[in-house]
């Protein structure tokens, strides 16, 4: 089954914001991924309301809006006004993650909490029944174009897992350093979601390499 692409507009050329949207609007991408960073959460600070507006302005596809941020109860409304459609916050930043996952459902989008790449997936128990995504760091977050940290692979398989034994319908998205070669392994492993920013706005053809990472064959 190919797999879902999210394209991180991290990596992409701000100066023409509306030429990136334009060209993932008549890709087979499936979702927008906009990183949102408050450079305390992250080291980096990346955009925020008016660009994420902006986008939603013209964008075909559903908003994936993944917040490297403290305190994210106090933006979840703005988030949904600015036009998220999946809205994912960090495990290690919420300290009554079950009240914020009702809150993004109470606001009418889909809730996905992303964890780093030091927390067990098996933290994710009682809450893998009320989620609709969870993206699972295969970087340190902050920074587009890092290395993938290989040992991603097994949590995609523990997450499987716990999402089989909880009947859960949460979608395993993987974010960070996705590239040509670890596609295929990452959708065997169980991945139904890829992110790839440096790996989509490097290549010199943007669209073939959407179509290759859903469908890697
Ligand atoms: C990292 C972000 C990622 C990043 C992915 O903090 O969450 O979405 O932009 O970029 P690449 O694919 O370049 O690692
Ligand atoms: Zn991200």
């Amino acid at each position: 089954m190919p797999a879902l692409v999210a394209p991180s507009i991290l990596s992409a050329d701000f100066s023409d914001l509306k030429s990136v949207i334009d060209l993932l609007n008549k890709s087979e991408a499936d979702w927008f991924h906009l990183d949102v960073m408050d450079g305390v959460f992250v080291p980096n600070i990346s955009f925020g309301f008016p660009v994420i507006k902006a986008i939603a302005a013209i964008a075909k596809k559903p908003l994936d809006v993944h917040l490297m941020i403290v305190d994210p109860d106090r933006y979840i409304e703005a988030f949904k006004l600015a036009g998220a459609g999946i809205l994912s916050v960090h495990y290690e930043a919420c300290t009554h993650l079950h009240r914020t996952i009702q809150n993004i459902k109470h606001n009418g989008m889909k809730a996905g909490i992303a964890i780093n790449p030091h927390t067990p997936v098996h933290l994710l128990e009682d809450v893998i029944a009320n989620i609709d995504l969870v993206c699972l760091m295969s970087v340190n977050p902050g920074f587009g174009g890092q290395k993938f940290i290989e040992h991603t692979f097994n949590k995609v398989l523990r997450l499987k897992e716990l999402i089989m034994e909880t009947r859960s319908k949460a979608k395993i998205e993987v974010d960070g350093g996705v590239d040509l070669d670890n596609a295929l392994p990452l959708i065997r492993a169980g991945a139904d979601a890829l992110v790839a920013g440096n790996t989509v706005f490097t290549s010199p053809n943007p669209l073939e390499t959407i179509k290759f990472l859903k469908d890697p064959l």
